[in-house]
């Protein structure tokens, strides 16, 4: 069991918990995930790890609610414990002087980035940022990720806070505009990876990406996490997360990403039934004002 420190919400349905995990807190490296698991039966979910403090043995991770466990797990708050966190997984991020690095984080991918972000502008890189987010909401990381950046550029797609637009757009300026670049590190959703790497292959343009297949064991044997770079199968589990994106069949990528789609609709409708019971039957009860700790359904 795993003690939740803290939890909070960073935007509607994202949130950030701190738990105790002293092993992992001491091994873990910038682009590492950790895999956690809510009960017994439960799908296995595998995140990156935020942040680490060594020292109070804690580490970070930022939850996003898109179906049932991801939406149960943000319904956990301060105090609260999981099941099961394994990690440090994954090979780490390449951390050396490159020279100038643009990060660029979508939505709630910049929680992603930060910590490798953070280690490349420690190792003396230039750091120039670009995060984006559907609207102001869900910008998240803003300060932290400009206390590792040179420069740092806010994108939404609405327009609702600082430049209207993709993450992509800002790319494009950059390249448009002569700034030098000797890597990009994007990690976001599927078409936001896919779109910078067709930016900056012509360019010549070293690009990785973090992908996150579906994982179940996390350590190369079940295949689940199965990817196709340069034509050869890769396990995104000991072999990435980052890949070198203009390698990367972002196609396959997506139809395996898709493969349970319908199940994890019918997962979710059913989670959902049954908080409204619940909601109904304590309103029944008489109970007045139900709560359901930390629900963002
Ligand atoms: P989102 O759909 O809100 O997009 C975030 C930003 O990405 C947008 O604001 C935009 O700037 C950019 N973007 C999106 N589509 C684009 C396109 N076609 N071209 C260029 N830029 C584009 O993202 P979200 O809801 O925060 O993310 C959800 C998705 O990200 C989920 O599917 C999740 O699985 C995935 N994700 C991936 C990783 C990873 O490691 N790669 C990590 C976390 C989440
Ligand atoms: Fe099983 Fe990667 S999660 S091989």
């Amino acid at each position: 069991m795993f003690n939740i420190v803290h939890a909070e919400f960073l935007a509607p349905g994202i949130k950030r918990f701190l738990i105790q995990a002293p092993r992992i807190a001491r091994k873990q490296k910038p682009g590492q995930f950790v895999i956690v698991r809510i009960y017994e039966e439960g799908e296995r979910v595998p995140l990156t790890i935020e942040n680490s403090d060594p020292q109070k043995g804690t580490i970070s991770i930022v939850v996003q609610s898109l179906g049932k466990t991801t939406s149960l797990l943000n319904s956990l708050g301060t105090g609260d414990h999981i099941l099961d966190v394994v990690g440090p997984l994954g090979k780490p991020s390449e951390i050396k002087k490159f020279g100038t690095v643009v990060v660029m984080g979508g939505g709630v991918g910049t929680a992603m980035t930060y910590p490798t972000a953070a280690a490349l502008k420690q190792a003396g890189n230039r750091i120039i940022s670009i995060v984006g987010a559907r609207n102001k909401e869900l910008v998240i990381l803003e300060n932290e990720m400009r206390a590792v950046s040179d420069v740092l550029m806010i994108t939404t797609d609405d327009g609702s806070y600082a430049d209207k637009g993709f993450v992509t757009d800002k790319l494009r300026q950059l390249i448009q505009n002569g700034v030098p670049i000797d890597l990009v590190l994007a990690v976001g959703p599927i078409p936001m990876m896919r779109a910078v790497a067709d930016m900056t292959r012509g360019e010549r343009i070293r690009t990785l990406v973090s992908l996150n297949p579906i994982m179940i064991d996390g350590t190369g044997m079940c295949g689940g996490c199965r990817v196709l770079v340069d034509g050869k199968s890769q396990f995104a589990c000991v072999d990435g997360p980052e890949f070198d994106a203009h390698q990367v069949n972002f196609d396959v990528l997506v139809q395996r990403n898709g493969a349970y789609r319908s199940q994890e609709r019918q997962s979710m409708a059913e989670y959902r039934r049954e908080l409204e019971s619940q909601l109904k039957s304590t309103e029944a009860e008489g109970n007045g004002v139900c709560v359901v700790k930390g629900s963002t359904l």
